[in-house]
């Protein structure tokens, strides 16, 4: 239909006759002459109706989003009309024709514009989609896809898909289910990722899989979060860690540099979970900030100050100071809005330290004395016109509130020092312990530990596993493991983790008996690729490189799922609907 894309008409064009396709983007009465900006997947181009043409009155009716074929001349537009912000603005078309192929309706929102609300974007999702914004995370998502795929198949990875109706597949979130009309009473759940199919693939040989494929996990949403998300999915078999990571990092590399030409620098970094928690607070550290805290318990355990001397001598607590470099200037006002702000995570207060021109001042500073308030400055290297942050609790309280209040002070203060900062976490505990002394897998439960079988039984709630995170930014954009593969040491991290032989058997039976014919050593990793995608676009939500995202509460605006289904559906797959009363 076409001869020419709109956005890539320009001046060789000139004096050519071009037939375009597209949506008006903007239609402009000048009295007389109408002007068209003309929008195709390409770009714009501005189209102009002169009253003599026999089209003219057609032209009239037009408004925006209307899709249109125009037949016309490009000709060269004056100096004075030249368009610097438009790749298409040292030309116009002068129409011939005109083809109305569908009209629109008034859109309920314009196309792009920002202050539109999100739930109507979402309703609308397929004008919301229209914009350059979203048009262009989309085709940056492609490329990040193409560039993994061809990574991947250069590498000798083989793309193998793995069933969606299957069972459990435990990841740490709630499983979405499917009723099985075949068996009555029994359900189906969709995969939280295909950790364990993946691995029954090495058992057959393969060696080399991946996949880009839809994970399911029913947990409570965040910014970085959704129900269904993608994962570029990789399991190798006879490679270790540090080979796996290394060729996972050459593909991360790779794949910036190809999306958006971001050279992610030699070597990532790597840093075990216990120094990143103890540094930074979270097992995700965001290396583009240059303020790290420091541990002051030994300081802290004889001071006549009950906040900080309880948690400096008590079990799991500690006392830590967060230094910010020209922090001194943080008005009163502000420093109670971080008060506030660390109290979501459970701290009971934020004291400080202010270095003033006229030496140091806090609320504190009697409580303390001169001297170790001196060996505190001293410890945190801080100098004229900063501040000093402390935190005194218990160590999870601490390490959450000064750990967040270190990335918020950054984005306030925009105290990054660099642009990118990838790196690796290691050396993750196995098991965290739940407050009934019960032990959960913190990566998955078929994550191999880095001790033998009766190591890790003396030792369970200390013991390292041989799972590393990707992280970059601050977002935890991949996570992988070397698995267990005999039977024997899997068998016992089950029952460490209080699954009986019993319900071993009948969740997992079908992994226990393929690891007890010949599987070989295998590990493998997952990347989040909205993750990667939303840092890559520098998006504030996941839901922006999404094409159709769920909201918070997991619906789809658009589509209005989940819905009510007719009652003979529910009879068919013998499923009661009981809602609880309200109140
Ligand atoms: P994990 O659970 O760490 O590992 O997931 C891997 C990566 O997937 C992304 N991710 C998510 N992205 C969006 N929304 C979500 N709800 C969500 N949950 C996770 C993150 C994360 O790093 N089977 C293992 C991988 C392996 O061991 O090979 C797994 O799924 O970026
Ligand atoms: P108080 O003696 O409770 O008034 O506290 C004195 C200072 O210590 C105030 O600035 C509080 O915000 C701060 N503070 C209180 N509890 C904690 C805590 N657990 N961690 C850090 N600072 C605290």
């Amino acid at each position: 239909m076409r001869t020419h894309y709109c956005g890539e008409l320009n001046k060789d064009n000139i004096n050519q006759t071009t037939e375009i396709c597209g949506w008006v983007n903007r239609r402009r009465d000048h009295g007389g002459v109408i002007f068209l900006d003309m929008r195709d997947k390409r770009g714009i181009v501005q189209v102009v109706i002169n009253p003599d043409n026999s089209d003219f009155a057609l032209a009239e009716t037009i408004r925006n989003e209307f899709v249109l074929k125009i037949t016309g001349n490009v000709i060269a537009r004056d100096d004075s009309l030249i368009n610097p912000k438009l790749a298409t603005g040292e030309i116009e078309i002068v129409a011939q024709t005109i083809e109305i192929l569908n009209a629109s309706k008034p859109t309920p929102f314009q196309i792009g514009a920002s202050d539109t609300s999100e739930e109507v974007r979402l309703k609308y999702r397929y004008l919301d989609l229209r914009s350059n914004e979203m048009q262009n995370r989309l085709r940056l998502r492609s490329k990040v896809t193409h560039y993994m795929r061809e990574f991947m198949d250069k590498n000798d990875f083989l793309d193998i898909e793995t069933p969606f109706l299957t069972k459990a597949t435990p990841e740490g979130a709630r499983d979405y289910l499917v009723p099985s009309r075949t068996h009555p009473g029994e359900f189906f759940a969709l995969p939280q990722s295909p950790q364990l199919f993946k691995q029954l693939l090495m058992m057959s040989g393969f060696e080399r899989y991946y996949q880009i494929v839809k994970c399911f996990r029913d947990e409570d949403l965040r910014a970085d979060r959704q129900p269904e998300f993608t994962q570029l999915d990789v399991e190798t078999s006879f490679m270790n860690e540090d080979e796996i990571m290394q060729m996972m990092e050459e593909m991360t590399r790779g794949m910036f540099k190809s999306a958006i030409n971001v050279n992610l620098g030699d070597k990532f970094p790597s840093i075990t979970y216990a120094n990143a928690m103890s540094l930074y607070g979270v097992d995700r550290p965001d290396m583009r900030i240059p303020m790290q805290m420091v541990d002051i318990n030994e300081l802290m355990q004889g001071v006549d100050f009950k906040v900080f001397s309880g948690p400096a001598s008590a079990d799991d607590s500690r006392v830590a100071a967060l230094k910010v470099t020209g922090g001194a200037s943080i008005s009163r006002k502000n420093i109670d809005k971080y008060t506030k702000y660390v109290s979501i995570y459970g701290a009971k207060g934020l004291a400080y330290i202010k270095l003033n021109e006229d030496g140091p001042a806090s609320p504190i500073l009697k409580f303390l004395g001169d001297e170790v308030t001196a060996k505190v400055i001293e410890m945190t290297d801080a100098k004229t016109g900063d501040i000093i942050f402390f935190g005194a609790d218990k160590t999870k309280i601490v390490n959450e509130a000064l750990g967040n209040l270190r990335e918020q002070l950054a984005k306030d203060l925009d105290l990054f020092d660099k642009e990118w900062a990838p790196i690796w976490v290691v050396d993750f505990p196995m098991f965290e312990a739940n407050d009934d002394g019960s032990l959960n897998a913190i990566h998955h439960p078929f994550t191999a530990p880095n001790v033998d079988a009766e190591t890790l039984e003396q030792t369970a709630s200390t013991a390292l596993s041989r799972a590393y995170d990707l992280v970059i930014n601050g977002s935890e954009v991949g996570g992988g493991s070397i698995r267990i593969h005999q039977v024997e040491m899997q068998q016992r991290v089950l029952r460490l983790l209080g699954i009986s032989d019993e319900e071993a058997q009948d969740k997992f039976g079908f992994l226990l008996n393929a690891l007890e014919y010949g599987c070989p050593p295998h590990g493998g990793m997952a990347f989040g690729l909205d993750r990667l995608v939303m840092i890559m676009t520098n998006s504030d939500s996941i839901r922006d490189v999404i094409a159709f995202p769920k909201t918070q509460t997991a619906a789809c605006l658009l589509t209005d799922a989940p819905a009510s289904v007719p009652r003979k559906l529910l009879r068919e797959l013998s499923v009661q609907v009981s809602l609880p009363e309200k109140d």
